[in-house]
């Protein structure tokens, strides 16, 4: 393939990847936008593989490699649970982060590569900071994915002086990436760059075990978009500008998610990154002072639910991880259905960071085809819950506790909830009165207009469905 060809699929793959990012801004055009991520990705890779940088032998390698990959994708994607994504996307962006630092040490060793002056310093630049982002990623994320999967503990580690070794380290990556600009000889620079790996493999380390299990969604999303700065610094190493658009996407785009998060978390983005965010000061969750809940929980049954909800003009049904995790969305859209037909006015709230990843909720509900117009954003409708008759909170914890605004101590104090205990009566579908991920007690369920319907959320909801039709 020529060089103009190339170049040529390159802008037209640059594009299609901005069309995918806008098609995936929506329910209605995201099965659009993932078609044109795709077309563009096959560009890019076949415009990669043919084009004129590689040469004849080098193309068993890459296919060879490709089939290894591919494979491994092939294989996650299809035994992945939906509840274990985020596990599957911190993995991912490990080794995006490991891709950098890998490419990194391959160009700086490079004998072919010849600069001199400006162009050598740049260059250098360049694998400097690329393998400084490449590992803060690498293994920052692979401490999200022991967090996300339960193999470490979900408690934030704070390290006494914990913001004076952060500065520290940068100091010294600092000093170091001084010593190597100035690096008479490969070998010479070799002892910085991997002194400055090492302070950021134990960076990326201590950034996230710092971090509250509250506030693990805006890791995630920070993580994913400094993948793409990965993605884009490697590009800048390779001399490859699709690889530096890419990356500027997802970095860019995960940036800005994860702002959005923060602010629905009500979090500060910068004292997320500093770590210990999520931990009401350090106390354990469950302990928090005042606001511990006290009463009776009044528990209800599937009939008893049916009834309320054959009774209800307005029903607001709030999704949350546990309706993911037993897989109950088609049986929610199959009540919902019914319950439209009988002209109850049936939505869907949903909170920004329900479930375990961005958008999990719309996901699994646009899979069951629960209708996009009546699934509403956590703003669209917290107004609305005092005129609803029945809030029906299915397989959700955190999103819907009160102690978020009544609890200042409590450790996700100033996160916006959906506001069910507002409605005339709430329904709570869990298995036990156990807390959610933030592990914090929940008041909700000891309301007096609450009640608790135990069990696991598809089978009530059956059991729900079949006494609702009877
Ligand atoms: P959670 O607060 O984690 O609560 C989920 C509830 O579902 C649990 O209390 C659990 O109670 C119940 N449950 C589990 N399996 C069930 C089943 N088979 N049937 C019925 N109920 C079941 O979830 P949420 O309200 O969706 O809030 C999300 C939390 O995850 C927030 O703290 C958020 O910060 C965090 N988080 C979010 C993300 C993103 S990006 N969305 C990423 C990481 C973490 P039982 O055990 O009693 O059944």
């Amino acid at each position: 393939m020529s060089e103009s060809l190339a170049t040529v699929s390159y802008i037209g793959a640059t594009i299609l990847f901005i069309l995918s990012l806008g098609g995936l801004s929506n329910p209605e055009t995201s099965r659009r936008g993932n078609l044109y991520g795709m077309i563009g990705m096959a560009l890019a890779v076949l415009a990669t593989v043919f084009g004129p940088r590689v040469t004849m032998s080098g193309i068993p390698w890459i296919i060879g490699a490709m089939v290894v990959g591919g494979s491994v994708g092939i294989y996650a994607a299809r035994v992945v649970k939906m509840t274990q994504m985020p596990e599957l996307v911190a993995l991912m962006h490990s080794l995006v982060g490991l891709a950098a630092c890998l490419v990194g040490f391959a160009s700086y060793i490079d004998p072919s590569v010849q600069l001199a002056g400006a162009e050598k310093a740049i260059h250098e630049m360049e694998i400097y900071i690329g393998i400084l982002i490449g590992a803060v990623t690498f293994s920052g994320s692979i401490i999200a994915f022991g967090k996300l999967s339960g193999k470490i503990g979900g408690k934030p580690l704070l390290l006494p002086a914990r913001h004076l070794m952060n500065l520290v380290g940068l100091l010294i990556v600092i000093f170091f990436g001084w010593q190597f600009l100035h690096a008479e000889s490969v070998s010479a620079g070799m002892m910085p760059l991997i002194v400055m790996t090492v302070i950021a493999l134990l960076f990326g380390i201590h950034m996230v075990m710092a971090i509250g299990g509250a506030d693990m969604p805006v890791v995630v999303s920070m993580l994913n978009s400094y993948s793409g700065w990965a993605a884009a610094a490697t590009g800048f190493m390779l001399n490859n500008d699709l690889l530096i658009v890419t990356g500027a996407l997802v970095g860019s785009s995960g940036a800005i998610l994860s702002y959005i998060m923060c602010r629905a978390m009500a979090r500060n983005f910068i004292s997320v990154i500093a770590g210990g965010f999520g931990t009401g000061g350090g106390a354990p969750a469950a302990a928090s002072g005042d606001a511990q809940p006290a009463g009776e929980v009044v528990a209800i049954s599937a009939a008893e639910t049916a009834e309320l909800l054959r009774e209800a003009r307005n029903v607001i049904i709030v999704p949350g991880y546990g309706m993911a995790v037993a897989q109950a969305q088609h049986t929610v859209n199959e009540i919902t259905q019914y319950l439209r037909e009988q002209g109850v006015n049936v939505r869907f709230g949903i909170h920004p960071v329900a479930g375990r990843m961005p958008g999990h909720m719309n996901v699994l509900l646009a899979e069951a085809r629960v209708p996009y117009d009546i699934v509403m954003e956590m703003d669209e409708l917290n107004e609305d819950f005092p005129d609803t008759d029945v809030a029906m909170v299915i397989g959700a914890n955190d999103i819907v506790n009160p102690s978020a605004q009544d609890d200042p101590n409590s450790p996700i104090a100033g996160m916006p909830v959906l506001e069910v205990w507002k409605a005339k009566t709430s329904i709570v579908m869990k298995r036990s009165m156990a807390s959610g991920y933030a592990g914090v007690d929940n008041p909700l369920f000891y309301k007096d207009n609450n009640r608790m319907l135990f069990g696991d959320a598809k089978k009530m909801l059956e059991e729900v469905f079949v006494a609702l039709k009877a």
